[in-house]
């Protein structure tokens, strides 16, 4: 088929990079193809609110290489496939379908092809599109870097750059003063981040949501360490992790329309740690600053890489499949395959690793 102009929408939290793989996409796009190209705002919501479209030219993107977030915003919440119409007396939520109203606005506004990039949520939506005739691919996106079939995504080694400077500032202080110092960091349902934040920063103890945790391990570890002559400790926490028969916390509950926030495991474990181990701790919740400020050079290179693999894989008419890094190659894969979580093994060689340094899981 003959392609003239595509579309891009960046969907699910953003994250540092995306603005890397739009501009990656509209100078591929442009040199190679000779392609138009439009952003779609809003994530896939843009296709039904009838926000206005954003061309995109080379001298638009120009600046975009180094800067945070998306231009093209992003939505995390709900999925316009599966719209919370109204709840029934029996307390069930009623949805609606909208991959119609959908479809008719990508015709309506001649895009031959999408790009879509997001995490496994924007890969579902994308997946259900093209069982109905739309001519998506994807790249994959996320901070937590716990999308399936690519080793890495972007944003991620900026996530572990700020966090584990983060931890680093934590750790003079903590040293000072004696204290246990608890982080809190972003991972729903995979460690990565706090795997990778607490062997770069030395952490004493990591908790993620793969190995639920037992708080007295931890403790036994402060008072080894303690009683060796060092006064202070460092524990990385993820959002997700949960301790043994526990649940996940969360600081806004799951509604029908919205999933809920994880939050607050963090001040559980400084205060359940200030009782059992007898210390003074304190606990940082890095929150968005994960999420934030300018991806590094090696989320600008692998955003680089997706994008334009992306725009290849329109030329090649690969509907349906989604640009991965595998090893140190490019690969395209099967959405589907994508759809679904990446978690840390825990009994592989990463928290083997960390166990042999004498890192704590609890
Ligand atoms: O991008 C994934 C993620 O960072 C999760 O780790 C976190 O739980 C979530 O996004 C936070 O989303 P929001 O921006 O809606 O608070």
């Amino acid at each position: 088929m003959t392609i003239r102009r595509i579309g891009i929408l960046t969907g699910g939290g953003d994250a540092p990079g995306l603005n890397a793989v739009i501009r990656a996409v509209v100078l591929a796009a442009r040199n190679r193809y000779g392609w138009e190209v439009v952003g779609i705002r809003q994530g896939f919501d843009g296709l039904l609110n009838g926000a206005p479209i954003m061309a995109l030219s080379e001298t638009v993107v120009h600046d975009l290489l180094s800067r945070g977030g998306t231009v093209l915003g992003a939505v995390n919440k709900g999925n316009p496939l599966k719209r919370p119409l109204r709840e029934l007396p029996n307390g069930t939520v009623e949805y609606e379908d909208l991959s119609g109203a959908v479809l008719r606005r990508i015709a309506e506004l001649e895009i031959d092809a999408l790009i879509a990039a997001g995490g496994d949520g924007t890969m579902a939506i994308a997946h259900q599109l093209i069982t109905q005739g739309a001519h998506i691919v994807g790249v994959p996106k996320t901070i937590d870097n716990d999308l399936a079939q690519t080793d890495v995504t972007f944003g991620f080694d900026t996530a572990i750059v700020t966090a584990t400077e983060a931890l680093d500032k934590l750790q003079t202080t903590a040293e000072s003063h004696h204290r246990v110092m608890v982080l809190e960091v972003m991972g729903r349902n995979a460690g990565w981040i706090a795997l990778l934040t607490g062997v770069a920063g030395g952490a004493d103890a990591i908790l993620i949501p793969e190995i639920p945790f037992d708080i007295d391990v931890v403790c036994a570890k402060i008072k080894t360490l303690r009683a060796a002559g060092r006064h202070y400790s460092l524990i990385v926490v993820a959002e997700g992790a949960a301790a043994v028969g526990g649940a996940q916390e969360f600081y806004i509950r799951a509604k029908s329309d919205m999933e809920g926030r994880l939050g607050g495991i963090g001040y559980s474990v400084g205060n359940l740690i200030a009782d059992c181990a007898d210390v003074e701790a304190r606990v940082t919740v890095l929150g968005h600053v994960q999420r934030g400020g300018q991806p590094t050079p090696r989320d600008r290179w692998l955003a680089t890489r997706f994008g334009t693999a992306a725009v290849h894989l329109v030329a090649a008419g690969k509907w349906g499949h989604m640009v991965a890094l595998q090893g140190t190659n490019l690969v395209s894969v099967p959405m589907e395959d994508a759809i679904q979580i990446k978690t840390v093994d825990p009994n592989g060689d990463m928290i083997q690793m960390a166990r042999d340094l004498g890192i704590v899981f609890g």
